[in-house]
């Protein structure tokens, strides 16, 4: 078990309240002892070690800390990790499979939906959120997908070309889904 004590000193830790969680990251159950006040951004990189999710803010501005909660988007830096007890997180490192990207991941690559990268990890949990639910989202849908996610290298533009090319992909793999399931 993953025990994390933010801030508090080795030697003092030992007073700090603590609780217990268990947590499905990624498809893996993980439990941990945490301060009750350790953010969920802070657990997942400090704790859990998946760096993929950024933190560039702390204040719920900038979407970088986004990853899954229960298939929603969610600013991780805006949530303790002991309300994720029970629940299911998915980070940037789950997107893709042991041998191939996801199609949000391939739509941010022939875009070039990125530059420094450091807001695509969020980016990319708020697209996979719209296009599970919205497998054909107009741009105006996409860039209101988007919109707590800031950028400050790409003008967006190439980002809604990545997130429109990926559902379009994923329309094409559901439309071959289904006519291999008719023959
Ligand atoms: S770090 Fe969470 S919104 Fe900026
Ligand atoms: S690519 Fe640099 S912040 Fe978005």
């Amino acid at each position: 078990m993953t025990s994390l004590f933010e801030v508090m000193p080795a030697e003092t830790a030992v007073d700090t309240p603590v609780r217990k969680l268990t947590v499905n990251v990624n498809g893996k159950q993980e439990t941990l002892k945490v301060e009750p006040r350790l953010l969920l951004a802070h657990m997942i990189r400090q704790a859990l070690g998946l760096t993929g999710t950024h933190v560039g803010c702390d204040t719920t501005n900038c979407g970088a800390c986004t990853v899954l909660f229960d298939g929603a988007p969610v600013k991780s830096c805006t949530m303790f990790a002991v309300q994720a007890d029970g629940h299911d997180i998915t980070t940037v490192e789950g997107l893709a499979s042991a041998s191939e990207l996801d199609p949000i991941q391939e739509g941010f690559k022939d875009e070039h939906g990125l530059q420094c990268g450091f807001c695509t990890p969020g980016m990319m949990l708020s697209a996979k959120a719209l296009l599970t639910e919205n497998p054909n989202p107009t741009e105006d849908e996409v860039r209101w997908a988007l919109s707590g996610n800031l950028c400050r290298c790409t003008g967006y533009q190439n980002i809604v070309k990545a997130v429109l090319l990926a559902a379009e992909s994923l329309q094409h793999q559901e439309a071959s889904k289904d006519e291999g399931e008719t023959l």
